[in-house]
């Protein structure tokens, strides 16, 4: 890709970046939130046009129209969020789309064979018969990968592919990249993620602010360098954890039992679960087993089968989502596009939806008072680092990680007596990270209660007091964070008790 320039009205989000990827390549495109780089990878799939720039594929010029075009050329792209349905099995939903139709005669045998094949030959394992709704996130992914691999696509495009994944999910995709390497394939892999850089990228691209910050190679370079040019300075530590407050129990949680509502399966079974005040638990699991249920059924969108919910007391089960907000439950869900925003609104809509819902904001009762919303929202923006810090921006033109920051600022500036935090942090950029992680641990200090599910194992040991890990909807460890033990928290992710570890000395695995 050569000077590729894309402007959306004043924001210029690539601003003639040069772009190269080589065959059997595995390359990072690296950069803090809003750098361009969905953008840039966008255009390089053919779901948006550039402004300026040349696309050159095996020294051919080349435009591509749409995603159809680019697949064409052999690229294909994997979105953050993934696009497959959850009724179909996985063959039909790897053909689905590429068939000329599906009549009558489609012959689901013919297709379960081509995709065992490429699953076979491209080393990614997966049962063909299986539906989608019944396998984790990771096999999922893998699926995503197969749909683009049954379309020849010879350079994948995967965009943070990691954010949804445990550790042995990121082992087991960073082995198939390898695989795929060798056979010829090439990969870009947008991420945030130092460590990842390291750990598979034969190059690395860094774009910062929309313009293109270097090139480097593997060997060439190393984090702190990689680091500088994403942030342009250096990376801020870690906060460090403080000892647990001993407060009166906030949220009380008493054998809650949640259904998943696709599959009708406990996702949740028989939970207890208490968080003080001044106390951050943090909850750990692979996405999947009943971590976003738990966290759905106390922001008060998924009604629970059985059990409780007391929030300083007050029995809050049946409660709708507005009255919990007004008891002092605040909430950063995990999908933020769905629950968190309403992406056609402007920023100072979406900051002003709860204080509206509570009798503030307004001008004689019932008009909005649109000054004090505009007014309010500019600040918050600005303390929240929100790019661009445009109240009448709508929340659909951020990039993900500053739509993030609007939800919580949005939570977090009320204070509440609670928060429920799901996947805080995903997708943001490591300045970001750092600021999210001294708002929750600010928010314990001065004596709230946190509620924080996370993948990031990072995370999780850094900000939690206590941490539970969830498996098929149980706790099947729990500890002081003091006490905990990082290799057994791995591994209960993996639904590996420490005893069956213990009798099988290859199934510890790395935690980066
Ligand atoms: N459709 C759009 N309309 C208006 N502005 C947009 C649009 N898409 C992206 N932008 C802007 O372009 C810039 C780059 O966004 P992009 O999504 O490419 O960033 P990113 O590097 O992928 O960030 P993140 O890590 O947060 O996903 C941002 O300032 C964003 O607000
Ligand atoms: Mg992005």
């Amino acid at each position: 890709m050569l000077g590729i320039t894309k402007r959306f009205g004043p924001v210029t989000a690539c601003d003639g970046i040069d772009f190269v990827l080589g065959r059997g390549e595995v390359h990072c495109l690296l950069g803090e939130n809003g750098a361009g780089k969905t953008t840039l990878m966008s255009i390089l799939f053919g779901l948006i046009p550039p402004d300026d720039g040349q696309i050159i594929v095996d020294g051919t010029s080349v435009q591509f129209g749409s995603p159809r075009d680019a697949l064409n050329h052999g690229i294909g792209m994997v979105h953050q969020h993934f696009m497959l349905v959850p009724e179909f099995t996985v063959a039909e939903n790897v053909v689905l789309g590429s068939r000329p139709a599906w009549t009558p005669r489609f012959d689901r045998a013919a297709a379960e064979e081509e995709v065992r094949e490429v699953a076979r030959t491209s080393g990614l394992e997966v049962d063909p018969r299986a539906l989608i709704r019944d396998i984790p996130v990771d096999v999922q992914q893998r699926v995503e990968i197969l749909k683009l691999l049954y379309r020849g696509a010879k350079v994948l495009i995967l965009d943070e592919p990691t954010a949804s994944l445990g550790p042995a999910g990121i082992k087991s995709l960073f082995e198939g990249l390898a695989t795929l390497r060798e056979q010829g394939h090439s990969a870009i892999l947008i991420t945030h993620k130092l460590t990842e850089v390291t750990a598979v990228a034969d190059g690395v691209t860094v774009l910062r602010g929309g313009r293109l910050q270097g090139s480097f190679r593997q060997g060439n370079t190393d984090e702190a360098e990689l680091a500088r040019a994403m942030t342009g300075g250096d990376i801020a530590a870690l906060p460090v954890r403080r000892a647990a407050s001993g407060g009166e129990v906030v949220l009380r949680v008493r054998g809650l039992t949640v259904k998943d509502t696709v599959t009708g399966r406990n996702a949740v079974e028989d939970l207890d679960l208490e968080v003080a005040a001044g106390e951050i638990v943090g909850i750990a699991g692979v996405e999947g087993n009943g971590q976003r249920e738990l966290a759905d059924a106390l922001a008060g969108v998924l009604a629970p089968e059985s059990g409780t919910i007391l929030l300083d007391d007050a029995d809050i089960t049946a409660m709708p989502p507005r009255a919990r907000h007004a008891a002092g439950l605040g909430v950063i869900p995990e999908d933020r596009l769905r629950w968190g925003l309403v992406a056609d609104l402007t920023l100072a809509e979406n900051l002003a939806l709860s204080d509206i819902s509570r009798g503030g904001l307004r001008r004689r009762g019932r008009l909005l008072d649109l000054d004090g919303m505009q007014a309010r929202a500019a600040e918050l923006l600005e303390t929240y680092g929100v790019r661009p810090p445009n109240p009448k921006a709508r929340a659909s033109q951020l990039s993900g990680g500053n739509q993030q920051k609007v939800v919580i600022a949005r939570e977090m500036s009320r204070q509440p007596r609670l928060l429920v935090a799901a996947q805080p942090t995903r997708g943001l950029d490591v300045g970001a990270i750092d600021y999210v992680h001294r708002q929750i641990l600010d928010m314990r200090d001065r004596g709230g209660a946190v509620l924080l599910v996370t993948n990031e194992l990072e995370e999780l040991i850094a900000l939690s007091d206590r941490i539970a890990v969830m498996y098929r909807g149980r706790f099947v460890y729990r500890a002081v964070t003091a006490d905990a033990d990082v290799d057994a928290i791995a591994m209960a992710m993996a639904g590996i008790s420490p005893e069956d570890a213990d009798a099988q000395p290859g199934a510890a695995m790395e935690v980066a």
